[in-house]
């Protein structure tokens, strides 16, 4: 590897390899979602992948060369990891949560090597693959917002009261225990609520009520 039209095709071939995997683990992560708007969204982007996949095979065409030859590790840690928090069997909510973290910690190596590929297209003068790759980019992009939406407005908050669901199935860590979960709950509740008692019902998220109940 001696020009940098060398390492601009080794990273192409490595973001190929990281879109080839990812087209296989998506629909998986849909699956083991729970929340059916996260379980959209990883659809959505599976549809995306796709076609990022053939805009980087449209890249290599201009350029003559093959995609293929190279295994992306990177991707495929990333992608170990989320199988590893399936295997952890998680709370509904917190497994939800832990996939949004997942999926934004590949969203964000994806950014990384995009980013770098149109910045290498640019120098090498390869202006039509610096638009292709920009429009990848851009889609990303979109996906990781979309993400941190989804987290934000309700999936991050239900994990965060997920512990209340707990409660009524643990029976190993004691009543003492339990208790000062239950009063640091209802603290955690009261003030929220400007001292109302009566559950989570301010909480927002459509679950807000389901959780609510499973936990009396
Ligand atoms: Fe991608």
């Amino acid at each position: 590897m001696n020009t940098l039209r060398d390492l601009y095709i080794d990273e192409l071939k490595d973001l190929w390899s990281a879109e080839k995997q990812l087209i296989k683990a998506l629909p998986k992560m849909a699956k083991a979602a729970n929340d059916p708007e996260l379980s959209k969204a990883f659809m959505t982007h599976l549809r995306e992948t796709e076609r990022q996949v053939e805009r980087l095979e449209q890249v290599f065409e201009e350029l003559g060369e093959s995609p293929r030859g190279k295994k992306c590790i990177g991707m495929e840690g990333l992608i170990e990891e989320g199988q590893e928090l399936l295997k952890e069997k998680p709370d509904p909510d917190v497994l939800d949560a832990g996939l949004i973290a997942k999926a934004q910690h590949i969203e964000h190596y994806e950014i990384a090597g995009y980013g770098t590929v149109r910045t290498y297209a640019q120098l090498l003068g390869a202006e039509r693959q610096a638009q292709l790759l920009q429009q990848t980019l851009d889609e990303e992009g979109k996906t990781d917002k979309l993400l941190t939406q989804l987290a934000e407005s309700s999936i991050n908050i239900e994990a965060a009261t997920a512990e209340g669901d707990e409660e009524e199935e643990e029976t190993t860590r004691g009543a003492r225990g339990r208790s000062e979960r239950e009063v640091s709950r209802r603290t955690t509740v009261e003030g929220g609520r400007g001292g109302a008692r009566g559950g989570g019902r301010g909480r927002s998220g459509g679950r807000a009520k389901e959780t609510e109940s499973t936990a009396r």
